[in-house]
């Protein structure tokens, strides 16, 4: 049946089928769409899954030993599909790509391009190499042109009502456990110019909401009118675009908010009150051994000062667990820290050693076991306090942002100022309007809310 379907048509008959797959952050994601974008012109469209696709693109993640592996056993079983199915493309993007990259296709020649997260502009000259018989194909060069001027404008029909943005890309910390400096490179800001016309494109198409993007988003210095700009000032830019209701950025740096950043979130309404800040360790011991250019004290004072200005500020954060050197006393200093901060939400780890990272080499690597013993510790934490922040939510009014069908029939859903996932039974028409909801009740993963009115856009 596959391969009647393949031979009845032609190219020129019929759309071609793209199908990406996205691993890691918000970054591949955003990274994602624009692979799309660059592909549209040639054809393809985006489906749903890998079945009768003519291209298939893993855009993969690097950050822990898990995450590169998912890669090699998705590739076994797109092999499996490419022989049954007969011509499929099959691409390795993002940051496995960047890191690995020969090795790609050496391990797994169903393989038959691999580039990097700052080549897939490219990626029409590449597929056109391709046709023209070349075989493995690798692209992990860091270009010297800017990626983002020679991307398509984006805009059009599929523009979510809650889009990301990128900002900032790449990363000059080296933290000492992460592999980002290496595969996204180093810290790059996009003018601000350009920022705000991809604001206002998205404001156009329909957006209301927009997460800026970045490695390290908050040491943002692009250039703009009258010298460079902060993230602090781009935001407040950004928030005079009309139709453009909500902003939001991660991932954040304790070491780079500025003042003019904590401002902003005490004057800028449309800047929602939620910060990703990740500190990966209450020990000062720990944290200088990661290279995390501050101590915990320090984190305190800074938590302390944004939500001076932001009082129902939720904050978030991520934890590395079993660390190279974390003694017992080192881990109980970060459940101290989590107790005394309080988050909304945190994402935790156990150390994964990176092939090229100094921690990689370091001596008093701990032991699994020990590491499984205090990432369930901290996560019973983490999870008591999300859950307290959660249902404190209950019998609360504030907007929310519908942005898609819910599980069930009758259901919209969209997010809380504070990126909780919240459901009311509404008409699906209300899809891409911001509407007042009464919290009812805290389910597992979300909230249930009553719709109390909402605000449909003006039409000029
Ligand atoms: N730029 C962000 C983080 C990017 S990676 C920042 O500076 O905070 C996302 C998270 O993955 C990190 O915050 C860290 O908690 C985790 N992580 C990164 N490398 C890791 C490793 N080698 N092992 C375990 N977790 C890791
Ligand atoms: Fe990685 Fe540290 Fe850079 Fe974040 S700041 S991307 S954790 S090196
Ligand atoms: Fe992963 Fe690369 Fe993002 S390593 S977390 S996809 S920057």
């Amino acid at each position: 049946m596959a391969g009647s379907r393949k031979g009845a048509r032609t190219k020129a008959e019929m759309a071609k089928k793209l199908f990406i797959k996205s691993y890691g952050c918000q970054m591949n994601v955003y990274d994602s769409g624009r692979m799309a974008d660059v592909l549209a012109p040639l054809g393809y469209e985006s489906v749903a899954g890998p079945e009768g696709a003519d291209m298939v693109i893993l855009n993969t993640c690097h950050i822990r030993e898990k995450a590169a592996e998912k890669v090699y056993s998705e590739l076994g079983r797109l092999r499996k599909l490419k022989d049954a199915e007969g011509e499929m493309v099959i691409a390795v993007a993002g940051c496995v790509a960047q890191a690995e990259g020969e090795e790609i296709l050496t391990r797994a020649p169903v393989v038959d391009m691999v580039f990097g997260p700052q080549s897939y502009h490219r990626l029409p000259d590449m597929l056109a190499r391709l046709e023209a018989g070349a075989k493995n194909i690798l692209d992990t060069d860091f270009p010297v042109e800017d990626k983002f001027d020679a991307l398509p404008k984006v805009g059009g029909a599929k523009i979510p009502p809650a889009a990301f943005l990128t900002v900032q890309e790449g990363c000059d910390k080296f933290c000492t456990f992460c592999v980002v400096p290496y595969t996204r490179g180093a810290e790059f800001s996009r003018p601000a110019a350009k920022v705000i016309a991809e604001a206002e494109a998205l404001a156009a198409s329909g957006t209301r909401e927009v997460t800026l993007l970045g490695q390290n988003v908050n040491a943002y210095h692009g250039e703009g009118q009258g010298g460079t700009w902060g993230l602090g000032r781009l935001i407040s830019e950004l928030a005079k675009i009309e139709g453009l209701d909500r902003i939001r950025y991660t991932t954040s740096h304790p070491r780079d908010m500025d003042d003019d950043l904590i401002r902003a979130h005490g004057e800028i309404e449309k800047l929602m009150p939620y910060l990703h800040l990740p500190i990966q360790s209450g020990s000062d011991k720990v944290l200088k051994a990661m290279n995390r250019q501050h101590t915990a004290e320090d984190y305190r004072a800074l938590v302390d000062r944004v939500r001076a200005a932001r009082s129902d500020l939720a904050l978030s954060s991520d934890f590395i667990v079993g660390f190279p050197g974390e003694t017992d006393e080192d881990f109980e200093d970060t459940l101290r820290l989590v107790e005394e901060i309080g988050y909304a939400q945190c994402f935790s780890f156990k150390y994964s050693p990176r092939p090229g990272t100094p921690g990689a080499d370091m001596e008093c690597q701990v032991p699994d076991e020990v590491k499984a013993e205090r990432l369930t510790r901290l996560q019973t934490l983490l999870g008591a306090q999300a859950n307290e922040f959660h249902e404190s939510m209950v019998g609360r009014e504030f907007d929310v942002l519908f942005e898609k069908p819910g599980r069930y029939d009758g259901q919209i859903i969209g997010r809380s100022p504070y990126l909780q996932a919240t459901h009311v039974i509404a008409s699906q028409d209300l899809i891409g309007e911001i509407g007042r909801v009464r919290i009812i009740a805290a389910k597992t993963n979300s909230l249930e809310g009553e719709l109390l009115s909402s605000q449909t856009r003006e039409v000029a």
